[in-house]
């Protein structure tokens, strides 16, 4: 397959940057151009921010599955679609082609209609990274269900506040997931959290690590006997459901500064295109080439550059079940190695913990068929970019290091693979049709180069977030009310006197550990259904490996006599409430936390005592108790 829409040089960069800014509606309509419509557009783009109220490519019909399977089969049907490499490397490697991967979407897609899914019915995946999963995915696209796949590592608490936002009907999941040395039981997680979901009718449940499971009469069926059955019907076809263009594709949740984590949309025109032409400029991914991406389904990374923009694209898209660090820290050079893996796409949070393991996992493996390397969910430090850079790709491989967000679709700010300027630390460019302005704090713009400012968006792309689901207000709110007219990312940014753009992090409340949002109020919350705690707070600090470290300072109800235990405990209810992720690195007891006179705790006096900058906590006049403060730096951890 060819991508005529793929920039080949620094100079088409440009011209297409410009097109795509003095006539985004014609930009993007030679590039939709490119896939198969049942019917076309009749308008490219109608939008305000201020309701806000995007829609891209309006009339037209389309079902994505058929972008991503169907139009492939001529061409690429014996080609790998999705190569899968299991947990245990002693276990037996898939190759599952563009014509099995078809196959098995219409089979199981017969499987969801048979249990009574019908277009618009939410349906919520919970499984490891096995084939299942992005089969279950592309069942629910091709059907017009819209899925919500929730990351394995969630507790029951949180699929269930999940489920209970989307009104899922059904869930698919597994009797367990292998990940390094765990075995993690989902069908029991999932067990726990549907006692408090009654829309969920059905349960579906893929069989990988004959974990025992309890299946309930009427509710629980088996992937496998669902599967019989429709091969006792002979495997009929399963034509794909025509979808609007604005039709949603899925819901995924993710953190916020506030509240309970919000359903983000895309829907399945505009995402389409969008993930599609990221992933072929981004990588500049040449047929035939071997991508593997490390990312879990579970959060944006997955659906856009594991299943979505590949598959689209006709490339051959590797699926890792384990983890980098299991047999051993060489795992990840030795799928390369295996599979001749010419473009690998990881997270900082990986290539920081793998550097701590020395050479010795990288020596003598061969590494010679990677031509390209990405990085993506938080900034990447210098160290971190040049380890990657010289002893992965030994010199030889650019970087692209990729800003974008869940609400963003797909990559906005980065280099191009091999044509624009790379700079360690620097995401550098946005892509055609991504218009990024830095802001003050009333919303002016900065204009010129060295400076900083709030990264904001000022025109609509085709992959942004359409709403949160079944709250547009808060869609609003979070993201459009800030500042008129623009969409506010929530990160921090730098422009340096190239114009290059540097992430420099969140400028809200929200967290990023090991790649993963997470919102402080969220972890709070969680810490606050413990039954000794009064109040706590919770900031990030600089952490090696995870990029940030979670500080959480607890007020509890009385002394505690053994505080280590309460520690513990607390971390268990963290554990129950979110999951482990969201578990904090150090717990500070305090008899009391900083606060203004209105009440409001004075986070950024937190953040620094965290951070160890004692020295520099700026005015503390204005606060309640300033004693309290002195007692905190005391007890410092
Ligand atoms: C951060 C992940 C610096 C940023 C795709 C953003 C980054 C948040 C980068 C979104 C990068 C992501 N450099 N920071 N290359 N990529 N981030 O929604 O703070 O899980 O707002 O999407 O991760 O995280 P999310």
């Amino acid at each position: 397959m060819a991508y005529p829409y793929q920039i080949k040089s620094l100079e088409e960069y440009q011209q297409n940057y410009q097109q795509s800014v003095m006539d985004p509606e014609g930009f993007w309509a030679n590039v939709a151009d490119h896939f198969y419509w049942r019917r076309k557009w009749d308008k490219v783009l109608e939008w305000n921010f201020k309701d806000p109220d995007v829609k891209w490519f309006t009339g037209g019909k389309l079902n994505i599955t058929e972008n991503c399977l169907d139009r492939h089969l001529g061409t690429l049907g014996n080609t790998p679609a999705i190569i899968w490499e299991p947990n245990d490397p002693e276990e037996r490697h898939r190759v599952i082609t563009y014509r099995d991967l078809y196959n098995k979407v219409c089979q199981f897609a017969n499987v969801l209609k048979n249990n009574g899914v019908k277009k618009g019915d939410r349906v919520c995946i919970y499984m490891g990274m096995i084939p299942e999963l992005a089969i279950a995915v592309l069942a629910c696209a091709r059907i017009g269900a819209i899925h919500s796949v929730v990351f394995g590592g969630f507790s029951a608490q949180s699929i269930a506040d999940r489920i209970q936002d989307a009104q899922a009907s059904l869930v698919i999941t597994c009797d367990g997931a292998f990940r390094g040395n765990k075995d993690i039981p989902l069908k029991s997680v999932i067990d726990d959290a549907l006692i408090g979901c009654p829309s969920v009718k059905k349960v579906i449940v893929c069989t990988r690590t004959r974990t025992p499971v309890s299946m309930i009469k009427g509710r629980d069926l088996w992937w496998e006997d669902e599967i019989k059955q429709v091969e006792t019907m002979g495997n009929p076809p399963c034509p794909a459901e025509e979808m609007d263009a604005e039709d949603m594709l899925f819901i995924l949740y993710t953190s916020g500064s506030t509240g309970k984590p919000k359903g983000v949309v895309h829907t399945c025109g505009g995402y389409m295109v969008y993930a599609n032409y990221t992933f072929v400029n981004t990588f500049q991914y040449q047929p035939g080439e071997v991508y593997f991406c490390t990312a879990d389904v579970g959060w944006i990374t997955g659906h856009s550059y594991i299943i979505y923009g590949p598959l689209s694209a006709g490339a051959t898209t590797l699926m890792f079940e384990g983890v980098p660090t299991y047999p051993d820290a060489g795992r990840l050079w030795s799928i390369v190695d295996k599979f001749r893996v010419n473009i690998l796409y990881t997270a900082p949070t990986a290539i920081r913990s793998l550097m701590g393991y020395g050479l010795g996992p990288v020596n003598h493996k061969d590494l010679s068929s990677l031509k390209k390397l990405g990085s993506v969910g938080e900034p990447i430090n210098e160290e971190a970019w040049h380890w990657f850079k010289d002893h992965i790709g030994k010199g030889r491989c650019p970087i692209v290091d990729t800003w974008w967000q869940t609400e963003t679709g797909g990559i906005m700010i980065t280099p191009i693979a091999g044509i624009t300027k790379e700079k360690p630390g620097y995401a550098t460019l946005p892509l055609p049709g991504i218009q990024p302005i830095l802001v003050d704090e009333k919303g002016e713009e900065i204009k010129g180069n060295n400076v900083n400012g709030n990264l904001c968006i000022k025109f609509p792309w085709p992959g942004m977030l359409r709403t949160t689901y079944g709250d547009h207000e808060r869609c609003r709110t979070t993201y459009f009310a800030t500042y008129d007219n623009l969409y506010f990312t929530g990160d921090g940014c730098l422009r340096d006197e190239d114009g290059y753009y540097r992430i420099t992090g969140r400028v809200d409340d929200v967290l990023n550990v090991s790649g993963h949002r997470i919102g402080t109020a969220e972890v709070e919350n969680a810490i606050n259904m413990h039954a000794g705690v009064v109040e706590s707070a919770v900031v990030g600090y600089p952490h090696d490996i995870k990029g940030q470290g979670i500080y959480a300072y607890v007020i509890t109800e009385r002394q505690t006599h053994d505080p280590e235990l309460t520690k513990k405990d607390i971390l268990q209810t963290v554990s129950r409430i979110i999951g482990p992720i969201a578990k904090p690195d150090k717990i500070q007891f305090v008899s009391g936390l900083p606060k203004t006179r209105s009440g409001k705790i004075m986070r950024r006096i937190l953040r620094k005592i965290a951070e160890g900058e004692l020295d520099n906590l700026g005015d503390t006049s204005t606060l309640l108790d300033p004693a309290v403060v002195e007692e905190i730096k005391r007890s410092r951890l």
